[in-house]
């Protein structure tokens, strides 16, 4: 017997949509996201409870086993991920749901009546399935447990279109017949068709199809709440569906590249350079003290973060030097890119954690011009949103790419490691310029080195 009404039920789950709701638009800004994401939780708590107290389930001690099992794996993972880590993460978990929606649907397949409640399957477990593998390559990719530069094969888009026909035949055969069997070979042709989709996708653009992957998700969890009769399911559906193909396009746009030039660029004889092997080619280097001169006796300073910046976890040594030279009366602001680091908003959300003030937070179109006034651009573990090959050569995969304008200012120094390029994996001509100086070691180690330097000058 449900304990809940279908009045109680349904106001309970416009509560947790209204959550949903409030959660994007908390999540709109690095100073509102935490309690964004605290409300968006507090509804999916909400959605859960209400499921138990409304239905009827069979097989509850299983369900809970099963919940048990995965917040066992879920929870500590979320817990230690480091956050250079997140889009993997979230690759993976987004996956999991689309693949989650798959096999619902299909369980459902028996239970389900009319047409268009079959369509609806048909829909989700080819989508659910697409975003499922689809998602592990992204994650395999990031986490570079494969090359992250596009992968074609000779008749790869030959291969992808019958792939994809035969999934629509498959689709066809399934809403005609209802046949179990018409299921399960769709659900092979969609995760065929996932890993397909996204080995020609290169490096820099990886992140872009996660946010495509998540909207596919978010189309499939709606599509369930068709199958399943659940006005939530559809809800939230819509919202990560919508919100997903919002972000995808901002960041395709961000980025200077159409979708389909993103998924089916390599094909067109785009690009499939990249490597992660150390350029031996000679550079300028120098000392903690030469760049702490440069900085100390500079007017304006861009500092401009990347990757590495979070990998050093500098930030915080990195908002105190930014002070050190504001007391000194020298001016300095941060251009942002959008894709620097591994996550939209991800220095963002580095440097407000070392309360770096969002007014000297600057998007690259609004720096972009200041470059030729400033005397340093200082890049902190940046490499591919610097990259001039971006606008100089048509072969690159980063080609098209806006970037920052580092080369126009007066000096640039790079912190960096070594001579390995960045996550596109290509050469930096920049580095090799006569205005360029590198500073080499850990982005942490070299900033404090600087800090101290700057403050005896
Ligand atoms: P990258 O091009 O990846 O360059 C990072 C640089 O940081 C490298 O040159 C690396 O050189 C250096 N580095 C790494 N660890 C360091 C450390 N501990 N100390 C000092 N330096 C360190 O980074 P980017 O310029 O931020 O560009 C981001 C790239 O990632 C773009 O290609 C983008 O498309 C892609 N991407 C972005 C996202 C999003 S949404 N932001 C998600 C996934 C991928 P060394 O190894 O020599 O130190």
């Amino acid at each position: 017997m449900s304990l809940l009404s279908i009045e109680a039920t349904a106001l309970l789950y416009l509560v947790a949509a209204v959550c949903f709701i409030l959660a994007l638009k908390g999540l709109s800004s690095p100073k509102s996201a935490r309690r964004g994401n605290l409300i968006g939780a507090f509804g999916a708590l909400v959605a859960l409870v209400t499921v138990f107290l409304s239905t009827e389930l069979d097989n509850l001690a299983l369900i809970i086993a099963t919940i048990l099992v995965g917040s066992a794996i879920a929870a500590p993972i979320s817990r230690r991920v480091a956050m250079t880590q997140m889009p993997q993460l979230v690759a993976l978990f987004n996956g999991v749901g689309g693949g989650a929606a798959a096999l619902v649907a299909m369980l459902e397949l028996t239970h389900v009546e009319g047409i268009g409640a079959v369509i609806a399957v048909a829909f989700t477990v080819l989508v659910g399935a697409v975003s499922f593998s689809g998602s592990v390559i992204t994650f395999a990719k990031l986490q570079e447990l494969m090359p992250t530069r596009p992968i074609v094969f000779p008749g790869g888009p030959i291969v992808m279109s019958l792939v994809a026909l035969a999934s629509l035949a498959a689709a066809v055969w399934l809403v005609i017949s209802g046949d179990p069997l018409a299921s399960y070979v769709l659900l092979g042709l969609g995760l065929v068709l996932g890993v397909l989709f996204v080995l020609p996708v290169g490096g820099a653009d990886v992140p872009i199809v996660i946010s495509l992957l998540n909207a596919f998700t978010g189309l499939t969890v709606a599509a369930s709440g068709l199958v399943l009769g659940n006005t939530l399911l559809l809800v939230a559906g819509t919202l990560v569906g919508a919100s997903g193909t919002i972000l995808t396009r901002a960041m395709a746009s961000a980025m200077g590249r159409s979708v389909a030039g993103i998924l089916f660029g390599a094909f067109k004889g785009g690009s499939t350079a990249g490597s992660t092997v150390a350029s031996d080619r000679p550079v300028r280097s120098s000392s903690a003290e030469d760049v702490a001169i440069l900085l100390g006796y500079a007017q304006r300073v861009i500092v401009v973060p990347g990757y590495g910046l979070a990998v050093a976890q500098a930030q915080h040594t990195m908002a105190e030097l930014a002070t050190t030279l504001e007391a000194k009366g020298i001016e300095v602001v941060f251009g942002i890119h959008p894709v620097a680091g591994r996550m939209p908003g991800h220095m963002n959300v580095l440097l407000a954690e070392a309360n770096v003030p969002y007014e000297v937070l600057q998007e690259m179109d609004e720096v972009n011009p200041q470059f030729k006034t400033a005397d340093v651009a200082l890049v902190v573990g940046a490499n591919d949103v610097v990259n001039p090959a971006a606008k100089s050569s048509p072969g690159s995969p980063i080609y098209g790419m806006p970037i920052l304008d580092v080369a126009s200012a007066r000096q640039v120094v790079f912190l960096k490691r070594s001579m390995r390029p960045g996550f596109a994996g290509i050469e930096n001509e920049l580095l090799f310029e006569p205005q360029t100086t590198l500073l080499f070691g850990d982005a942490k180690e070299s900033l404090t080195k600087v800090l101290g330097a700057v403050k005896a000058l």
